[in-house]
């Protein structure tokens, strides 16, 4: 299955879903990575694995964003692009375009949804008190953060955590659970009952 993933910084989700795409066995193929910064620091890692890259300036487009996306779907035409995963690309969506993906379009969110939706998540986390914290991997719905969990991973929230000790230990999470439900989606295994997705062939 034809996928791009779509960044605007590190990468190192991205990073993580090339990786496990090099095993000729994995379902998805990274087909390319499109950023919406020229200047994301995962373009630079993609080029080094050999993948195709684009940017479609989100900046140029002035709040326009029918525009922005008409222009990243032009891209995504051209590269034959059948699945999207989103990995730190920090814009939001239009309904139209996430209608247009729908069923085909996952996104990676570093809390466990519907906990702490937005940014920030780590220092409302600490700031809440809460125990556990982690990540969710789900598809995209027309609200933002929102939308049928697909995978999530739980991780305590130690005593005298700072913001970043903890986003550490939840990217080390999202490194392991984002390739694991793009590889369900791109192998057709997902279904939806009732608004919820169901993956073929894990425990419900
Ligand atoms: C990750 O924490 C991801 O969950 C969030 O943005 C961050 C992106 O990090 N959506 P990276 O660019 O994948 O390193």
């Amino acid at each position: 299955t034809r996928t791009a993933i779509l960044i605007s910084g590190r990468g190192s989700n991205m990073a993580a879903l090339l990786a496990a795409a090099r095993d000729p066995a994995y379902p998805a193929e990274i087909a390319l990575v499109l950023s919406n910064r020229a200047d994301a620091g995962g373009l630079a890692r993609a080029a080094e694995a050999g993948v195709p890259t684009a940017v479609v300036e989100s900046r140029g487009f002035r709040g326009d964003r029918a525009g922005f996306e008409a222009a990243m779907e032009r891209v995504l035409a051209e590269h034959r692009i059948e699945l999207i995963a989103l990995a730190g690309f920090m814009r939001v969506l239009t309904p139209g375009f996430v209608a247009r993906w729908e069923g085909r379009l996952v996104n990676i969110h570093p809390s466990l949804l519907p906990a702490f939706p937005g940014l920030d998540t780590h220092e409302r986390a600490i700031a809440a008190g809460v125990r556990l914290h982690g990540c969710t991997v789900h598809l995209v719905s027309a609200g933002v953060d929102e939308g049928p969990v697909l995978i999530q991973a739980a991780v305590p929230v130690l005593p005298g955590d700072t913001p970043a000790a903890l986003a550490a230990r939840v990217l080390e999470q999202e490194h392991r659970i984002y390739p694991a439900a793009l590889a369900w989606l791109a192998a057709g295994k997902v279904r939806l009952e009732a608004g919820q997705a169901v993956v073929e062939g894990t425990p419900a």
